[in-house]
């Protein structure tokens, strides 16, 4: 088989992320490559059957995307995309790529919206970073008026691009501590997805460690400064009854559940992912 068929080009690419280290070489030199095709995965895998080939043009794309692939820059910065629920999202750098165990805990915030009883309830998503959360409330909820809140000056601009066309949703910039004051005590759902890796918990693999931002991942020493921020501003924020969703680390979900008791919360819940790992909590608005 001549080296320029689609088939032979995947697998070089293949073994170089391999070599890297990268978890899932085949994987990503695939999606790599079905991107530089602007192609989907499915189709790239019959055109690899039909023993296509590649041009040169694209073949200088891929090796390009191959070696900064090779230093971990993640996937998704790569091509521009993260898939998150039924969406599609821009990203890039400086903005948290949104992952796939975020996906169950917004479930929590889109659930209660759509029981909520009132006809148009309000749904907020505080450190919103690319809108993913947002994004989803106000799709899979359209009858909701969601709010969302980013302060990185970095990743604000990729919400902005995710949100501008969603009626339904208004995007703040600016920090979750004062911000969104005018809808106090109106909110069915407060859900976050915060920093909250304590600080000298540095993680392990390099896409997280070297290209999500550090405003994003870091949340003082026992990683939770800004989950004692929510706690106080979703009592603010939420209607009597209203629910509070936090996602966290797998070790804090007892913490956050004292924390939030202590300030006046009812009915503290953790839960956890797809991996059986604690990975968010709920409470109610007294
Ligand atoms: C872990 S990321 C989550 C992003 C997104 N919600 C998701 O699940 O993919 C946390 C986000 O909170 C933002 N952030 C940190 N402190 C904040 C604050 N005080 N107010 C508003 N946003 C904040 C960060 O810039 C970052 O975008």
């Amino acid at each position: 088989m001549p080296e320029t068929t689609l088939a032979a080009i995947v697998r070089s690419a293949a073994e170089r992320l391999a070599a890297a280290g990268v978890p899932e070489p085949l994987v990503d030199a695939e999606l790599l490559t079905a991107h530089v095709q602007k192609i989907g995965r499915g189709e790239l895998q019959a055109a690899i059957v039909r023993g296509d080939g590649m041009g040169e043009d694209e073949a200088q794309a891929l090796d390009a995307l191959v070696s900064r692939r090779s230093v971990r820059e993640p996937l998704q910065h790569l091509t521009g995309t993260a898939p998150f629920r039924h969406r599609e999202l821009a990203v890039g750098p400086g903005v948290f790529v949104p992952r796939p165990e975020t996906e169950t805990v917004a479930q929590f915030a889109i659930d209660a919206l759509l029981n909520d009883a009132s006809g148009e309830p309000i749904g907020v998503d505080l450190c919103t970073g690319s809108g993913a959360i947002a994004v989803a409330m106000a799709t899979e909820v359209p009858h909701a008026r969601v709010f969302a809140v980013e302060l990185s000056d970095d990743a604000y601009p990729w919400a902005e691009r995710n949100t501008r066309e969603i009626e339904n949703l208004t995007l703040v910039h600016g920090d979750l501590a004062d911000t969104l004051h005018e809808i106090d005590g109106t909110a069915s759902v407060v859900i976050s997805n915060p920093p909250y890796v304590p600080d000298a918990a540095v993680p392990r693999d390099p896409e997280v460690r070297l290209f999500d931002p550090a405003m994003a991942l870091y949340g003082g020493v026992d990683g939770l400064d800004v989950v004692r921020a929510l706690s106080v501003r979703g009592l603010q924020l939420l209607r009597p009854g209203g629910l509070l969703v936090i996602e966290h680390g797998e070790l804090q979900g007892e913490a956050i559940r004292t924390l939030l008791a202590d300030d006046g919360w009812r009915a503290p819940s953790t839960h956890r992912d797809l991996t059986q790992r604690d990975r968010s909590t709920t409470a109610l608005r007294p």
